[in-house]
């Protein structure tokens, strides 16, 4: 027996339809839905339109009635995060404010390393409960998918470990979760070998239990000066290719050259960017990769702002994420974090909003949500207001009352 209800009326419905997936958006390319409703069978949306017109069509639907100012836009979605972690880094982030580099923190026992030598101390238990309690907090603030990368465990057991907690976790957590592959963050501290061997090992030996356990589609690797060169990851990225996982890269973080391997393997995505020069942005624009601008990890760092501005003018598909991470990016707030990317960047509130909502769903390649359109998830943030710009104007201030997952009430602020 399918399940239908009625959902409204809403003062306004942004659906974020009828916008192209890359460039720039004016804010009159906002479609808006007045006095709407919202039309949900069992997981996902079988209308939107005015809310007295679907009652009419539908008398069958239940109705769940709104009363006051609600604004309605799709579940956010976070396509960049590192939430499965063992341990704090509250000291490398003192450190850092305190003057000390990235390079000096790392040798004094803090950075990428430190989260390692954390997380392969936690039990898979601890991880899988630790990254649910995480992941429903950001969906109290409105995201309903959440991607998540292993990288904290850097042997093939210990990825292993961390991808398992992953999908045991997204069982239970609110939110969705993708997974990520990330075992190309850094050239693990105790391997007894060269950085190419270290990632002919891993993709020997993990590639094929991630596919055996279907633990993820998607490879990752930093490509930076401290992690691995654009020559290292050639072979580690052919394989995965070969193999059809999904190709994404923290590209350009604080030097450029990721973004070019990106748009070489045809990645899905390329994220961080904040090094990324006119090259970098034309060769992204002009490609199908998704930019991903990580705005919590230059405000974790004290770092400039991805280009986002000059990536959407240049014509490239433009994401927002989280990062949250415990070293870069800690405070893992995404509406925060893009209004304020907005605010710097001199976005619009349509480039903002499709910065997480498809565009984001892209960088994942989901094409089952990100907007409000009959066939997708029915998934949605709502925020009491009667107008959709107070969302970003608040700068994360205005939390959403209500959270639908998979068409299910899972939050309710008021409850
Ligand atoms: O996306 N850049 C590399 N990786 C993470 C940071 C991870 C960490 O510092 O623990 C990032 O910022
Ligand atoms: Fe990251």
């Amino acid at each position: 027996m399918t399940k239908r209800t009625l959902i409204g009326p809403f003062k306004q419905i942004l659906p974020m339809t009828g916008i192209k997936l890359k460039g720039a958006i004016s804010d009159h390319e906002l479609e808006v839905i007045v006095e709407g409703g919202i039309l949900i069978e069992d997981n996902h949306i079988l209308a939107t339109g005015n809310f007295e017109d679907l009652k009419l069509k539908y008398p069958e639907a239940g109705v769940q009635l709104l009363k006051g100012n609600h604004v309605c836009v799709p579940g956010f979605v976070d396509a960049h995060t590192h939430i499965c972690f063992g341990g704090s880094r509250a000291k490398d982030y003192a450190m850092r404010n305190a003057g000390k580099s990235y390079l000096e923190i790392a040798h004094s026992g803090g950075g990428i390393w430190d989260t390692v030598t954390q997380t392969r101390k936690a039990s898979i238990e601890e991880l899988t409960k630790s990254t649910i309690k995480r992941a429903n907090r950001h969906l109290k603030n409105g995201t309903t998918t959440l991607e998540v990368k292993s990288g904290y465990g850097l042997t093939v057991d210990e990825e292993l470990k961390m991808l398992r907690a992953i999908k045991e976790a997204d069982k239970e957590a609110l939110p969705e979760l993708i997974s990520t592959c990330l075992a190309a963050h850094m050239l693990p501290k105790d391997f007894d070998g060269s950085e190419t061997e270290y990632l002919k090992m891993t993709s020997k030996e993990l590639f094929p239990i991630l596919k055996e356990e279907n633990l993820t589609q998607r490879i990752d690797a930093f490509i930076e000066q401290s992690a691995f060169s654009a020559d290292d990851i050639q072979a580690y990225f052919s394989k995965a290719s070969q193999m059809n996982f999904h190709i994404t890269v923290h590209a350009d973080q604080f030097s450029a050259g990721g973004s070019k391997v990106a748009v070489e393997f045809n990645a899905i995505s390329a994220d961080h960017l904040e090094a990324s020069g006119d090259t970098e942005i034309e060769l992204l624009a002009h490609s199908e990769t998704i930019a991903v601008a990580l705005p919590g990890a230059s405000l974790g760092l004290g770092c400039d702002f991805t280009p986002a501005r000059k990536l959407l003018d240049a014509g490239a598909a433009l994401a927002i994420a989280s990062d949250h991470n415990p070293g870069s990016a800690p405070m893992g707030d995404l509406l925060t974090q893009a209004s304020i990317l907005g605010t710097f960047q001199k976005l619009t509130n349509a480039e903002v909003l499709a910065g997480i909502t498809f565009r984001a769903a892209a960088a994942l390649k989901l094409e089952d949500r990100g907007k409000l359109e009959a066939g997708l998830l029915a998934d949605l943030a709502v925020f009491h207001s009667d107008n959709y710009q107070d969302i970003l104007y608040n700068q994360g201030n205005l939390k959403p009352c209500m959270v639908w997952k998979n068409g299910e009430l899972v939050f309710d602020r008021h409850k």
